[in-house]
């Protein structure tokens, strides 16, 4: 079996729902239900004995301990994270806790581990961390995109965060010889996304018929990859992907945010048409501080060593998306209460705009 972290969340649960549709080798996952962790992600796997539910901290050294003897996996696929950019900016101490402490004391509790195992087990184990692009900084628009030799330069205290927990995984393995391996991914976008980041933001609001939010000018560039594409990625890097070695996933889809909000638009007009199109109600806000301007993504080395590749188009990825948003309306709603709708006063409020 594998251990997933954060599998309650985005990217995990969609990771565990493919895991699990694909094969039959039973998922520990262990997520501590944050605000952006949701068991309702994995109601289809209710009664399924090869899902294993626990919640808990992964800064708990003492839980993980217990789990890793009690269910003995083959691996461990690293997602629980705090996520958000704008959050790490209003309190990055929860980015610090989990982002680093949290990875630290899954490492040492592996570390611990391991030791018990026999040759064969701990060779064969592998420690998958799921990491980000923006620990690479900010791209100029005629720079060439990340490689996996670029080097770190975070700006946000979330990519620093992310950046400082690369940079223990990647001690563990040279002074331990744990056996690691990172996947650096850009955007990733598609069903169960917290309506907090763009994309599922926007598709809110504008079924609410409320203001678009665009930080600054809405030229920030992103690349961006359905998150099927990652999790297939993923899967690929834990059974192929060479020891210490870090692997850049991206989607070769480079969209300013502006033109990714008019896409938007353009396919609600499409599949929830209203009297007036939806891209009235774009609005330029504040920026973000610190805004990385670009990020982009060469996923060559992907492609090459572990035959990679995304298979969603931008085109077919947003339109399955919004698709998927517009059937589940009532995943967005359950969330849209309490801490969600304190959350929204404390990023937006503050922010002034005019209409496009
Ligand atoms: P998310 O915020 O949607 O989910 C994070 C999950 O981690 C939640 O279920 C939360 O409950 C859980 N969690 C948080 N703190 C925890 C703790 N201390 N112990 C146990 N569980 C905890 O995030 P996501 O977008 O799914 O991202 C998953 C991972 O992928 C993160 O490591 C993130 O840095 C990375 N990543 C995300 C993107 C993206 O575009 N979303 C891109 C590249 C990399
Ligand atoms: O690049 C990978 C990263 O992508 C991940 O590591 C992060 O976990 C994930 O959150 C994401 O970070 P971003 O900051 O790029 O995502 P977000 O959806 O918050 O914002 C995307 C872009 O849209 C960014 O340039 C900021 C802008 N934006 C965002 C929001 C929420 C707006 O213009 N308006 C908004 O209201």
């Amino acid at each position: 079996m594998i251990l997933v972290t954060g599998g309650a969340g985005f990217i995990g649960s969609n990771f565990v729902l493919d895991w699990l549709s694909a094969s039959d080798e039973p998922v520990v996952n262990l997520d501590k239900l944050t605000y952006a962790g949701n068991p309702a992600n994995f109601a289809s796997l209710s009664g399924d004995a090869r899902h294993i539910f626990v919640q808990g901290d992964i800064c708990d050294r003492a839980l993980i301990a217990s789990l890793l003897q009690q269910h003995r996996p083959r691996a461990i696929v690293h997602f629980a994270a705090e996520s958000h950019v704008d959050r790490s900016i209003h309190g990055p101490g929860d980015f610090i806790r989990t982002n680093v402490d949290g990875t630290f004391s899954l490492l040492e509790a592996t570390r611990a581990y391991l030791a018990g195992l026999t040759d064969t087990d701990k060779a064969a184990f592998r420690f998958l961390h799921v990491s980000t692009d923006e620990v690479f900084g900010s791209l100029g628009p005629d720079d060439a995109p990340f490689s996996e030799t670029t080097p770190y330069a975070p700006n946000s205290p979330y990519s620093a965060s992310k950046a400082a927990s690369d940079h223990l995984v990647r001690a563990w393995h040279h002074t331990y010889g744990l056996p690691v391996v990172t996947g650096n991914c850009s955007n990733n976008y598609g069903p169960l996304q917290f309506p907090e980041k763009l994309i599922p933001l926007i598709i809110a609001n504008a079924l609410a018929g409320k203001p678009l939010p665009i930080y600054g000018d809405g030229q920030q560039v992103r690349d961006w990859l359905y998150v099927g594409d990652h999790c297939s990625a993923l899967r690929r890097v834990l059974e192929a992907g060479r020891l210490g070695e870090t692997y850049n996933i991206g989607g070769w889809n480079e969209k300013a945010n502006i033109d990714v909000v008019h896409t938007l638009c353009a396919l609600l007009d499409e599949l929830a048409p209203r009297e007036r199109s939806y891209s009235e109600l774009i609005t330029f806000v504040t920026d973000r501080p610190g805004h990385d301007r670009r990020y982009a993504i060469d996923a060559r080395k992907a492609e090459r060593e572990l035959g990679w590749r995304p298979a969603e188009t931008f085109e077919t990825g947003m339109r399955k998306t919004v698709q998927w948003y517009l059937d589940h309306q009532d995943w967005v709603r359950q969330i849209q209460s309490g801490d969600y709708m304190q959350w929204i006063d404390r990023n937006y409020s503050q922010r002034t705009g005019a209409a496009e």
